[in-house]
């Protein structure tokens, strides 16, 4: 399994609880746009998902999803040092469910979530905080501040010449001897049918403009190599899509079929369809991953600053 021969413990000692607050320096929050069918979008950055209730229910879905698919929270070797206490922190962590997990699993560490807004409001374990910030706009903490790093599902946020210098950020920010954990869906698939593969191609011709490229996800490695990471792992996660692999793939599906949803107003303007076409378009994947029995990748990256 990914990761599980590793032996290699962390050296580095825990900041100061507080120590990365100091560092702030809020961002200006991103300006909302409502849509005609009402979801909500942020207009001034290159982000593709709509940021509304809706998607909220989502992401916390996925999250569940994904902790089914991978069985852990973590693959990078960071347990013992986590255990003991440190500096985790999750960018564009959406909701904060990935973050909050973790500051509940290792109470001695003080664990930051980094988005463009925050999602709601809860009642977190007192070892997190959020921290509202843009990532394109560099990261508001000083250099080597994090014992951990991660970043999960920024595919549809980062235009693809941006993804080099966003990982160099998040090296930047990480301690000499931390980790930085990386994972993404592509646009990648195995055994897609036609309605899947149109919903890819609209997708792709929305992110476009963008300059966001799904199809390059496959060289997270590639990129935590450049920015000067060492001991560096990859993995791709074949997950599958239907009911045909059961209920894992069954909820991979309707998680795919929500994000493919919030796309519709986007798709309708951009690619000259009608709401109904798209609609039927995503009602039609149910059935036809079970006949082609689809995967889609899933891309895991991580390596040691
Ligand atoms: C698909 S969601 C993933 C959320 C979370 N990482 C998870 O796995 O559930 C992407 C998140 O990235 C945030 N985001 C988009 N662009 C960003 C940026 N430039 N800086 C920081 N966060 C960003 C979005 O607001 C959104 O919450």
């Amino acid at each position: 399994m990914f990761f599980m021969r590793l032996r290699k413990r962390l050296r580095s000692s825990p900041a100061e609880p507080g120590q990365a607050v100091d560092e702030i320096n809020q961002t200006e929050a991103a300006v909302p746009d409502h849509e005609s069918n009402g979801r909500r979008r942020l207009s001034d950055v290159p982000y593709l998902l709509p940021k509304d209730l809706d998607e909220i229910n989502r992401l916390d879905f996925q999250h569940y999803v994904l902790r089914l698919a991978l069985g852990r929270l973590i693959f990078a070797p960071v347990d013992e040092q986590l255990r003991q206490g440190g500096q985790v922190l999750d960018v564009g962590c959406g909701t904060g469910r990935w973050a909050i997990e973790i500051a509940r699993l290792y109470p001695l560490t003080h664990v930051t979530g980094l988005d463009l807004e925050q999602a709601k409001a809860t009642t977190p374990p007192p070892n997190y905080r959020f921290i509202q910030g843009n990532l394109l706009q560099g990261l508001p903490f000083a250099d080597s501040t994090f014992h951990y790093t991660h970043q999960r599902f920024l595919v549809a946020a980062i235009p693809l010449e941006r993804w080099p210098g966003a990982i160099c950020e998040l090296y930047r920010v990480t301690v000499p001897g931390g980790w930085i954990e990386l994972i993404e869906l592509g646009a990648e698939t195995r055994n897609a049918g036609p309605c899947l593969q149109q919903l890819i191609a609209w997708g792709r011709q929305l992110a476009a403009p963008r300059g966001i490229d799904g199809t390059q996800m496959s060289r997270l490695g590639e990129w935590l190599q450049q920015a000067g990471c060492r001991q560096i792992y990859t993995h791709t996660l074949w997950l599958p899509v239907g009911a045909w692999a059961g209920r894992l793939g069954l909820l991979f599906m309707r998680d795919l079929a929500a994000g493919f949803n919030g796309l519709e107003a986007l798709a309708v303007r951009a690619c000259g369809i009608t709401p109904e076409h798209f609609r039927q378009t995503i009602a039609a994947l149910e059935q036809e991953c079970n006949q082609h029995q689809t995967r889609y990748a899933c891309y895991l990256a991580a390596g040691q600053r």
